[in-house]
C-alpha cells in the first residue's frame, strides 16, 4: 500500500501565487492565522462559525466527543430554511436572485428569496397534507429543475429526512434505496432531458416501486404535454401546491436530529446510507462555502454536479443558499448542443465562481481551446475542481485556458461523509498543481502509516482526519457497524479510503482511493455493486470488476466473467449484459469493456484477487501473490 515517491515529485513542484488583492478582500485573508486561531481552541473556533446563522434556541456545549460519536451544538434547536430562505427573504436580499434555472433551447427560471420561500412553503404544505411529519423519509428522484430544490427545502422544512437518489440511476439502485430508507413518498418527474432526448424517469420509478411496501404516494412532476396518466397512489407536483398557503411554520429541529440519507458506495455490494444530522451540517457548509468559494454579494456562483450527490447538497442548495448568494443551474451537458454550452452560459449569465470536476475539465481539453476561445470568461472570479485528483496536466489547462492565469483554482477534497470540504487552498495561498492543499482551518488531516504513525514528506500513506468535525456523518443507517470501521480502522482516526502524499510545506496530493471503489467520470462505484449486478444475469456464473485508467474519465470499467455451463461467449451475450447492468445499477455503472474468462485469480480463501487481473491487465508487476491459490 504504501509505495514510495520521489522526494523532487513533490519538492520541485510548480507554484503560482494568485493576485495580492484576493487575499486581501477574502472571506479568509490569512489561512495561517485562521489555522491557528483554530488550533488554539477548536471549539471556539467553531462556536464562532456557529454565531453566523440564526438558531432557535442557542446550544449549551459545541461539542460532546464520545469517540467515535460525536453530537455537536447539543441543545441547540433550529430549522436549516431559516438561514437558507427566511434570512434573506425577510431581509435586504428580499428581491435577491436566489436561483437561476437554464434549461435546453434557451429556457430560463428565475427566483427572488421571497419567491423561492414561498414556493417551498407551499409545497412543505402539500407534503404535510398528505400525511409526511417530521422524522418519515422521502425519496427525491428528479431531474437538475427547480423543484428538485424545492421539493428539498420542503423537506428540510418540516423535518422530513430526505433521501436524494441522483437521476442516473436504474431501477434496481432505486428500489435498493428507497427500500433501506423505507421510504413514504418518491417525488419524481415525468421525464429528464438529456442532449435533446426524453429519458422516461417515472418509468423507472414504476420498475422500481413495483416491489416498495412503505411507499404511500409518488409526486410526479409533469413537464410533457400530454400530461401522463396518473395511478392511484400518484399525485401531480403542482396541483399539489395550488392553493396551499405561502407560509409554514419551521420544524423546530433539535442540533443532532436527523437531516438527511444519502448513499455512497461502499466495499460490499450494499451501499452505504450516510446520515448527516442538523446544526453540524449546516455550520460546516455555510462556513466552507463562505470561506472556499469567497462568495460575495454580487457573485453568481455555478456547481455544474447534481442534487443527486453530496456536492450538490453542500455546494448547490444548503451551503451557498445559507451565505444568501445568487446560485446558477442548468440541465445541459458540457457537450450539448455543442462543447461551447458551458461557456456560452459562463458568458450569457456572467458566472463569476464555477466549480466542476476534473473529468469534464480532461474532456474539454479534449475538446480544444477552440470552444471556450469563442466565448468571453472574464466575468469569472474562482474557478474549482472535485471529485478525483485533479492532475498538474488538468489543472494547467484549466488555469491557464479557463482562468486566464488570473483565477485562482480551488481544488477540494473532501467526501459524502465528510459533508463538507476538508482540503483545498485557500484563496490567494499558493497553489501547486497535483496538490489539493492543506486541511482547511478546522480540519486536522494527515498522510499516515498502516499503524497510525505520520510518513515521511514524499511517501504515500493512507489520508485521515484526526478529529472530529461538524459535518462528520454520524453512522451509516441501520448499519452503525460499518460506521464504526472508520473509525477503528487505524485506532482514535477516521480513516478516508483514499492514499495521499504529503509534501514538506504539508501540502497534500490525493492519489486515489485504496480501497475497491472505482471513481468513474467523479462518480463512485463499488466493484462489488457491478459484480453483483453481472451475477444476477442468468447466463454468469462469476464475476470481477477492475478500474482502468483513463484519459478522461479517470477510470474506466472492465469486467471479467465466467459464463454458466451452457452459455456461449459473443457479441450478443456482451450487449446484452451491458443492458442488464445499466437498467439495474444505471448508465454510470456500465462496464466498458467485457472479457470472458475461464477462471479468476483467487486466494486460497476464495477471494478474487482484483490486483492481479489490474496488474496483468496493464503489463505491470502484480506484487505478492504469496496468497494466490496454486
Ligand atoms: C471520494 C469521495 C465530495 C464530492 C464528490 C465526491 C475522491 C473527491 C477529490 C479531490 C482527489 C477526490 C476521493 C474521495 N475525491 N474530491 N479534490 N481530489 N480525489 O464525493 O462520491 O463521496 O467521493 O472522491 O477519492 O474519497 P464521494
Amino acid at each position: 500500500m504504501t509505495e514510495d515517491f520521489d522526494v523532487r515529485l513533490v519538492e520541485d513542484v510548480k507554484s503560482y501565487t494568485p493576485d495580492p488583492a484576493y487575499r486581501k478582500n477574502a472571506w479568509m485573508p490569512d489561512y495561517q492565522k485562521a489555522y491557528a486561531e483554530f488550533m488554539k481552541n477548536p471549539e471556539k473556533f467553531w462556536e464562532a462559525q456557529a454565531k453566523e446563522l440564526d438558531w432557535i434556541r442557542p446550544w449549551d456545549k459545541v461539542l460532546e466527543w464520545n469517540y467515535p460519536y460525536a453530537k455537536w451544538f447539543t441543545g441547540a434547536q433550529l430549522n436549516i430554511t431559516l438561514n437558507c430562505l427566511d434570512r434573506h427573504a425577510n431581509n435586504s436580499r428580499r428581491n435577491k436572485v436566489a436561483l437561476i434555472w437554464r434549461g435546453e433551447e434557451g429556457r430560463e427560471r428565475i427566483f427572488t428569496y421571497q419567491k423561492l420561500l414561498s414556493q417551498v412553503c407551499r409545497f412543505a404544505n402539500a407534503l404535510k397534507k398528505i400525511g409526511v411529519k417530521k422524522g418519515d423519509c422521502v425519496c427525491i428522484y428528479m431531474p437538475l429543475v427547480p423543484e428538485q430544490l424545492i421539493a428539498m427545502l420542503a423537506c428540510a422544512r418540516i423535518g422530513a429526512v430526505h433521501s436524494v437518489v441522483f437521476g442516473g440511476f436504474g431501477s434496481a439502485a432505486l428500489n435498493m434505496r428507497i427500500n433501506d430508507a423505507g421510504a413514504k413518498v418518491i417525488i419524481t418527474a415525468d421525464i429528464s432531458i438529456r442532449r435533446g432526448k426524453a429519458i422516461q424517469l417515472k418509468a423507472i420509478v414504476d420498475e422500481a416501486t413495483v416491489d416498495a411496501p412503505t411507499v404511500e404516494h409518488v409526486i410526479v412532476l409533469r413537464r410533457r404535454e400530454p400530461l401522463v396518466d396518473l395511478q392511484e397512489i400518484e399525485l401531480d407536483f403542482h396541483e399539489m401546491m395550488a392553493g396551499m398557503p405561502d407560509t409554514c411554520e419551521p420544524e423546530v429541529m433539535d442540533a443532532e436530529d436527523p437531516f438527511f440519507i444519502l448513499y455512497t458506495s461502499g466495499s460490499t455490494g450494499k451501499p452505504k446510507g450516510i446520515v448527516h444530522t442538523c446544526a453540524g451540517y449546516m455550520v460546516g457548509t455555510h462556513y466552507t462555502s463562505k470561506n472556499v468559494f469567497d462568495i460575495k454579494e454580487n457573485d453568481t456562483y455555478w456547481c455544474t454536479a447534481d442534487p443527486g450527490w453530496i456536492t450538490g447538497h453542500s455546494y448547490i442548495v444548503y451551503g451557498p443558499l445559507a451565505v444568501g448568494a445568487t446560485v446558477f443551474i442548468s440541465e445541459l451537458t458540457p457537450d450539448y448542443p455543442d462543447a461551447g454550452s458551458y461557456w456560452s452560459l459562463i458568458e450569457e449569465q456572467k458566472i463569476t465562481i464555477f466549480y466542476t470536476a476534473p473529468t469534464a475539465i480532461r474532456m474539454f481539453m479534449k475538446m480544444g481551446e477552440e470552444w471556450p476561445d469563442k466565448y468571453n470568461l472574464s466575468s469569472l472570479r474562482i474557478i474549482g475542481s472535485v471529485g478525483e485528483p485533479l492532475n498538474p496536466e488538468a489543472f494547467e489547462w484549466y488555469y491557464r485556458v479557463i482562468g486566464k492565469k488570473r483565477c485562482p483554482i480551488v481544488d477540494t477534497w473532501w467526501q459524502t461523509e465528510t459533508g463538507m470540504i476538508m482540503i483545498t487552498t485557500v484563496i490567494g495561498e499558493p497553489m501547486h498543481p497535483g496538490f489539493a492543499g492543506k486541511p482547511l482551518p478546522g480540519v486536522i488531516a494527515d498522510v499516515v502509516d498502516k499503524e497510525g504513525k505520520p510518513v515521511k514528506p514524499g511517501t504515500g500513506g493512507l489520508l485521515v482526519v484526526k478529529s472530529p468535525w461538524p459535518s462528520m456523518l454520524r453512522t451509516v443507517y441501520k448499519d452503525d457497524e460499518r460506521y464504526r470501521k472508520y473509525w477503528y480502522t487505524i485506532d482514535g482516526v477516521y480513516t478516508v479510503g483514499d492514499l495521499a502524499v504529503k509534501s514538506r510545506d504539508g501540502y497534500i496530493m490525493i492519489l486515489g482511493r485504496s480501497d475497491d471503489i472505482i471513481i468513474v467520470a467523479g462518480h463512485n462505484i463499488g466493484t462489488a455493486e457491478v459484480e453483483s449486478a453481472l451475477v444476477s444475469h442468468h447466463a454468469v456464473a462469476e464475476a470481477a470488476v477492475i478500474g482502468k485508467p483513463d484519459e478522461v474519465k479517470g477510470n474506466s470499467i472492465k469486467a471479467f466473467v465466467i459464463l454458466r455451463v451452457g452459455n456461449k461467449p459473443g457479441d450478443r451475450l456482451r450487449q446484452d449484459l451491458l443492458h442488464h447492468v445499466r437498467s439495474t445499477l444505471g448508465p454510470i455503472a456500465m462496464p466498458h469493456e467485457i472479457d470472458f474468462v475461464d477462471k479468476l485469480p483467487k486466494t486460497r480463501s476464495g477471494k478474487i484477487m482484483r490486483r492481479v487481473l489490474k496488474a496483468k491487465e496493464m503489463g505491470m508487476d502484480p506484487g505478492d501473490v504469496s496468497t494466490l491459490e496454486e
